[in-house]
């Protein structure tokens, strides 16, 4: 089963990466498939708290006295580790995005190679649905979502073409929105990413969860990220630098730098063997930092 829901991304090297010991208490921030968490586990930990937003996730629970399934966002994840009593953990793992399964359901909406509903909501509680952004936001804010978090150069051209049809009636299918705005294949992901990002406020929930994780992770605790795409990435290379969101670096009077963290890992990728064996692993890139 959780083959089929998702296949993780360089396994090992993140594993290697949290260091992880026994007794040590550990947060798997996006559990999906729990390939991650069931590695993790297996390499000895004390305890792991395995978070997702998408109850979907819980068909791949694990059945171990040492693990704890957290359904909420992780951008409260310094609010759940009180909760639980943690005054800190030795590691974080955070695998940034969204799953096979979301991918390849045709009824959650992420997937422009399939018809269904425009959601794209990964909690399925969420207010707002693709759907909504399409229908309802402004055409100039239409366009600043594409250009943001799609990168789209023509992102104008696309929000008046949705704009013009959606005058006429509701756009609610990925097909009908793919048929609207006839990009070729490269600029369609493109779309959709965007999309998704505002529907899940991905850019707001990691920078709320960047800022906890620095509190609730202990001096030599290992934070482990993996990033799919440039914005997000950016995001925790400027963190992992600077410990802030700016990525201002704060240096002392000697002129040393004040950053909270050491910085393991930058930006390696997939290896040539495992892009082959999963392809879906190309665009990943791992970034690991030591809370000081
Ligand atoms: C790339 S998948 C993780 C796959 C996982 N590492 C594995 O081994 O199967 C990302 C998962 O994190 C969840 N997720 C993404 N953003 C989240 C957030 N802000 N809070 C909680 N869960 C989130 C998604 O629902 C999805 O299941």
């Amino acid at each position: 089963m959780a083959n089929e829901y998702h296949i993780p991304a360089m396994l090992s090297e993140c594993t290697d990466a949290l260091a992880v010991h026994a007794k040590g208490i550990y947060a798997d921030l996006t559990f999906g498939g729990g390939g991650h968490s069931r590695a993790i586990l297996k390499a000895g930990a004390g305890h792991l708290y395995s978070f997702d937003q998408d109850l979907d996730a819980l068909q791949n629970a694990i059945d171990d006295k040492r693990w704890t399934f957290v359904h909420s966002n992780f951008r409260y994840l310094r609010n759940w580790m009180d909760y639980y009593g943690e005054p800190g953990v030795d590691g974080i793992l955070a695998d940034l995005g969204v799953s096979f399964h979301h991918f390849d359901t045709a009824e959650r909406g992420f997937s422009f190679r399939f018809d269904g509903p425009l959601d794209m909501r990964m909690n399925k509680s969420g207010k707002l649905t693709a759907a909504d952004i399409v229908n309802t936001y402004s055409e100039e804010d239409l366009a600043h979502v594409l250009w943001l978090y799609g990168e789209l150069k023509n992102s104008r051209s696309i929000a008046r073409a949705i704009c013009k049809v959606r005058s006429l009636a509701l756009i609610e299918r990925t097909e009908q929105l793919v048929d609207i705005v006839k990009l070729d294949k490269k600029d369609l992901p493109k779309l959709f990413q965007a999309l998704r990002i505002e529907v899940n406020d991905e850019m707001g929930a990691l920078k709320d969860m960047l800022l906890s994780a620095k509190e609730v992770l202990k001096p030599g605790g290992r934070f482990v990220v993996l990033t799919y795409h440039s914005l997000e990435d950016r995001m925790v290379k400027n963190f992992f630098r600077s410990g802030n969101i700016d990525g201002e670096i704060e240096k002392d009077f000697y002129g040393n730098s004040l950053s909270p963290f050491r910085v393991i890992e930058k930006g390696r990728m997939a290896s040539v063997e495992e892009v082959e064996r999963n392809p879906r692993s190309r665009s990943a890139k791992l970034r690991v930092a030591e809370k000081l």
